[in-house]
């Protein structure tokens, strides 16, 4: 039988903090979307309590009525650092960036800045929803340029739809997932100088959203998109929000390289007045003070990703997970079990486990579910179990 994990060394593994009972008290999107008979694993929310610096700042906070709108370059100067420790790059200049109400509204910005309505947006498919609905919300056009089967950056077919784009009109953008949601891939630094080569000889701006950056497993190195030869004409957003679980604490920043500060500057002030100042405030104590409480995190998404291999091998060996290098999803092709283009469905009816449907991550997405390992090892076993389960009733 697949044996759940122990602790290790160092501060608690904030995944084995909370109990069932707890987590169904929340009221947020992952909870609150199901009836109680369902066991959620699908939303990137993560079933941890927070980083104690990040209680602590916001409590200190709420308690100083500290409420007002956010000023300064704190968070900034806390990624700037952290950034220079963890990737050691030291390239993330404070007056290149600007906050931003989150990681996505800062994706559209970022993109209004650089292209016009009309103009291609290119990803890579299978990749986070949002890309499809928040480019096409702003009036652009999703062009896709899917990953290869190793589900790597398919670099060719990247050049080819960057050619096709920029001809006629000239103005498109390369919107980089990296790591990537939802398959894990953490981007090499020759791939990503060969993105930033191929997007130069075209003139494609890329925008990086490199939110997932600060959690790749022990002993991966993550590299910054900004940070590869090329890059300069670049703009990435970063933000504590998925390491540290503070989607609902809003703020992330937006970084140019040395050739976008002038299109970072044409940035509207009012832009600036969306982040919430609280929200500013948790994301800069999670950077500065947060790491001990990452580490042990990433241990335990290590634990899990180890576990759920087992798990599956177990119960559904059938499904056999691609090895994910960073973030806390777990990306099945589920086709070889024959339950149809959206087997999250099946899951769900049948099994009472919400996984994310692939569909909606466009083209590779068919037959695929994304899982949230984000979790205790019992809840994770669990749900593995009710997949499992929603496969006899199926037969
Ligand atoms: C790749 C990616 N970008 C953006 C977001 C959303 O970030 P935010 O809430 O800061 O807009 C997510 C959330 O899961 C994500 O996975």
């Amino acid at each position: 039988m697949t044996s759940i994990p122990h602790d290790t060394p160092g501060e608690p593994d904030p995944l084995r903090a909370l109990g069932l009972e707890q987590l169904r008290r929340r009221t947020s999107m992952k909870w609150r979307t199901y009836p109680e008979d369902v066991l959620p694993l699908w939303v990137a929310e993560m079933d941890v309590p927070l980083a104690g610096p990040v209680v602590r700042a916001v409590t200190d906070a709420l308690t100083l009525g500290d409420t007002g709108y956010p000023a300064g370059t704190a968070y900034a100067e806390a990624l700037a650092a952290f950034a220079a420790v963890r990737w050691k790059w030291d390239g993330l200049d404070v007056r290149r960036t600007a906050i931003v109400p989150d990681v996505m509204l800062g994706v559209v910005e970022m993109i209004k800045l650089v292209t016009g309505p009309g103009d291609p947006v290119i990803v890579n498919p299978p990749v986070y929803p949002p890309f499809f609905q928040f480019v096409t919300h702003m009036d652009r056009r999703v062009v896709e340029a899917p990953l290869g089967a190793d589900l790597r950056i398919d670099l060719a077919a990247l050049e080819e739809v960057f050619r096709q784009a920029t001809t006629g009109s000239g103005r498109a953008a390369f919107l980089l997932c990296s790591p990537h949601n939802p398959t894990g891939t953490v981007h090499t630094a020759a791939e990503l100088a060969s993105v930033a080569a191929r997007a130069e000889r075209y003139g494609v701006r890329v925008v990086a959203d490199e939110i997932h950056a600060p959690l790749v497993a022990p002993g991966v190195p993550f590299v910054p998109y900004l940070s590869v030869p090329g890059a300069g004409r670049g703009l990435s957003l970063m933000s504590a929000s998925k390491g540290w679980n503070l989607a609902g604490l809003k703020a992330a920043v937006a970084v140019a390289g040395p050739e976008a500060a002038a299109d970072l500057d044409r940035l509207p002030e009012e832009v600036g007045h969306g982040p919430s100042h609280i929200g500013v405030i948790a994301h800069t104590a999670a950077l500065r003070e947060g790491t001990g409480w990452l580490d042990a995190l990433l241990a335990g998404l290590q634990a899990n990703r180890t576990l759920l291999t087992g798990l599956l091998a177990e119960h559904l060996p059938a499904i056999r997970p691609q090895p994910a290098e960073a973030t806390f999803l777990a990306w099945l092709d589920c086709r070889a079990l024959g339950l149809g283009d959206d087997p999250a469905q099946v899951f769900l009816d049948r099994g009472r486990v919400a996984l994310s449907s692939g569909l909606p991550f466009g083209t590779g997405g068919a037959g695929h579910v994304r899982l949230n390992l984000a979790t205790s090892p019992e809840i994770l076993t669990e749900g593995v179990r009710r997949m499992a389960a929603a496969l006899m009733t199926h037969l």
